[in-house]
């Protein structure tokens, strides 16, 4: 449809008609029984006027609910206005793939591309038209549950794997209306929520605006200029004023400065709430409040349709604003061509979305890429034939598929004990329980550890002030440890847990997130070396829970302490060493690899015009194929507001075969000098900087390079 026809049919709308096409309700509203409730259910029975009128429904998980919904939907629609249906397909819609964390741990926008362009055709082959996905928060407090739900703790590669789910979700975005594989992606959560008080989800947020633009727009701004056509802003606040009824985030930063263009959703009940928040004294202010800032459809508060006719009469709204939301909840139907075709396709007998090979193929290789071997004292991987014993609260648990895991079934899932029974090594039986007897342990080499926490222990509404591994896991891997046998945890986890109580009774650590539907038969195959694992820390891994919030570039303070010499007047904690027990970037791999040769171009002088090149020779060791994040680090030295040493600006995720070597060569620009200044604009200064490679952030060799004001011809001249 045109858009004048977009906007004729707006002005053929009653008010009634207006109201319901901006709300947003789960199946339940409609009679039906079925349909995903992922926050707390509030009755509102003035919906039942608007039913017939509803823009959108969230939550159903199969064609055809939807279809049947559509079909009855546009039966009683006056004006047959299609629903467009959304849902949170986060990490897969029916093969499940590792939890966005640990996606973040491939450091492979390709790969997390394909993964959701796979998990966009199984969503819309069931009805789906939009997904509340990416979710972009930075987050550097595990104690929050829904770190899971991210990519970790650094800007850059949020931002670039941002960009790479919204791609996969969308691909062309001017193309929706044709691409039926393709669904809509909603960037959340509009902004700054991972930096919730105390870990506590939905608590308070305090964020100056020089973070905000520094550290937690980036993702959004990398998803916005991929074409994302939603927004869904946080629960919380940001400088006082909750994001649901926040014009400056959603006016000033969200239209103007980041040039959005796409539908603005609230979150579940989110208008509602800011009456808990306290700045809305009934529903009606509420409606008023969100709407005026930018909310165009209100998800499940009821708000908008128990509040809007009336501030409509008494005019205090004016019904332009409304008008003003319903053309972009009409256009972003436009978008995806459901004017012309309601099901986008899908009929209730299309094919079914149950994982398929390739889909299950590329979930182990997604398993490969995102699990991290912490911990490897010559004992992975293991040869065929070894006798293993499997161990643990997780070794035969299929809720592996780790929070908001869509449509996936657990009866598709295979367990890590499964997938090691169908390898090349011999699992031996043992009896329960394990009470750590050395006779019982004689005929097994290796002892495999399934340790970690629960599939409810991470998510939304799940966060926890102790992240250190439970202590019946770590009783039983003392027990473990005295039999005498080399023992390997694998840890399935939706943040980093404290590691250090386990740490001396084991000889590998494998942390596994969770994996989805394919985790214990990728995870055999890693333990077998089949598959190997390359996956880099996307959060730092805390010493202790005290720690938190923890990550790798913190700023440096007046006082910076250091773990070699402790020194009393500094930055620390008296009872905690500093810095992670294993940090950002971190990862090992089946082998061994060496950096040598280190250069940088031009004496390290670099200006706008001519950039620098960074070069270092990467080599592996060993006698297997390994996968190698090279990390270019920058940084300026000294800088009009406090920086962080350096901060990840580019990385390589490169294989090198056996024996092999290769020269890593990175570009570094101006740009990536550039820092918010204290007017809140993104500059780079001239002067002296830091360059840091190498595996990880904590394992850097630095290099110092110049940003120089004259153009270096000309110097030269
Ligand atoms: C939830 C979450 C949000 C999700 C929405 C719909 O409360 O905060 O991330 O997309 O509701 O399920």
């Amino acid at each position: 449809m045109e858009l004048e026809a977009l906007k004729k049919l707006v002005g053929a709308m009653t008010l009634t008609e207006k109201i319901g096409q901006i709300s947003q309700l789960t199946p339940q509203f409609l009679g039906r029984q079925d349909g995903a409730i992922t926050g707390p259910l509030a009755d509102f029975p003035e919906a039942a006027a608007f039913v017939e009128s509803l823009g959108s429904i969230l939550g159903t998980t199969s064609r055809e609910e939807v279809v049947a919904i559509q079909r009855e939907h546009l039966a009683h629609s006056r004006l047959k206005i299609p629903l467009i249906f959304m849902q949170d397909v986060i990490h897969g819609y029916r093969t499940i793939f590792p939890i966005p964390l640990g996606l973040g741990a491939t450091f492979d926008p390709a790969l997390v591309e394909q993964i959701a362009q796979y998990s966009a055709k199984e969503a819309a082959l069931d009805g789906i038209q939009v997904t509340f996905s990416p979710m972009v928060d930075l987050t550097r407090d595990a104690r929050w549950g829904r770190v899971l739900e991210g990519t970790g703790e650094d800007p850059t590669l949020n931002a670039a794997l941002a960009a790479a789910m919204v791609r996969g979700y969308q691909g062309d975005p001017e193309q929706l209306a044709q691409a039926h594989e393709r669904i809509a992606a909603c960037v959340k959560h509009f902004v700054g929520y991972g930096a919730v008080a105390g870990g506590r989800d939905y608590d308070t947020v305090d964020l100056s605006k020089i973070s905000l633009q520094q550290d937690y727009l980036p993702a959004f701004a990398a998803a916005i200029a991929a074409g994302a056509k939603l927004v869904m802003p946080a629960f919380t606040l940001f400088e006082g004023v909750p994001a649901t009824a926040n014009s400056y985030l959603l006016q000033e930063v969200l239209r103007e400065e980041l040039g959005f263009q796409g539908l603005v959703i609230s979150d579940w009940g989110a208008v509602g709430e800011l009456i808990s928040h306290g700045v809305a004294r009934d529903q009606s202010q509420a409606a008023a409040l969100a709407l005026t800032a930018g909310v165009e459809m209100d998800m499940m508060s009821g708000a908008y349709i128990s509040g809007l006719a009336d501030l409509v009469a008494t005019k205090q709204i004016p019904e332009h604003i409304i008008d003003a939301a319903v053309l972009r909840v009409l256009r972003l139907k436009n978008d995806l061509g459901l004017f012309e075709d309601p099901y986008r396709q899908i009929t209730p007998t299309a094919a079914l979305t149950e994982p398929s090979s390739t889909g299950r193929t590329l979930a182990q290789k997604a398993v490969a890429a995102s699990t991290v071997l912490l911990k490897n004292q010559q004992v992975l991987p293991l040869q065929a034939g070894t006798r293993v014993a499997v161990v643990g609260p997780y070794a035969d648990n299929r809720q592996i598929l780790g929070a908001w895991h869509c449509a996936g079934h657990y009866d598709e899932t295979t367990t890590l004990l499964a997938g090691l029974q169908a390898s090349s090594l011999e699992v031996v039986p043992m009896a329960e329980p394990i009470l750590g007897d050395p006779a019982d342990f004689t005929n097994v080499d290796v002892i495999i550890a399934a340790l970690g926490e629960g599939e409810l222990e991470s998510g939304e509404a799940a966060s926890k002030g102790d992240l250190t591994i439970a202590a019946p896991q770590q009783e039983l891997l003392r027990k473990l440890a005295r039999t005498g046998k080399p023992v390997v945890a694998v840890v399935f986890a939706g943040r980093p847990l404290v590691l250090e109580p386990i740490e001396s009774s084991v000889a590998a650590i494998l942390y596994a997130w969770f994996p989805g539907t394919e985790g214990g038969s990728a995870l055999a195959k890693i333990l077998t070396g089949e598959l190997a694992p390359s996956g880099r820390l996307p959060m730092s891994v805390p010493r202790s829970s005290a720690q938190m919030p923890l990550y790798y570039n913190q700023l440096r303070t007046g006082r910076p302490a250091s773990n070699k010499t402790p020194v009393k007047y500094s930055s620390r904690l008296m009872d905690v060493l500093n810095g992670p027990a294993y940090g950002f970037g971190f990862g090992l791999d089946y082998g061994a690899v060496t950096y040598s040769n280190l250069r940088v171009s031009g004496a390290g002088n670099l200006t706008a015009q001519t950039p620098l090149t960074v070069s270092v020779q990467v080599e592996n060791t060993g006698d297997r194929t390994v996968t190698e994040v090279v990390q270019c680090y920058v940084g300026p030295q000294v800088a009009e507001v406090a920086r962080p040493r350096y901060e990840l600006k580019h990385w390589q995720k490169i294989e090198l075969s056996p024996r092999g070597q290769a020269q890593v060569t990175f570009t570094v620009t101006a740009a990536d000098l550039a820092y918010v200044h204290r007017d809140l604009q993104w500059r780079s200064d001239f002067g002296a900087f830091t360059i840091a490679i190498g595996p990880n952030a904590e394992q850097v060799t630095l290099l110092q390079g110049h940003y120089l004001e004259a153009n270096l011809e000309k110097q030269e001249g």
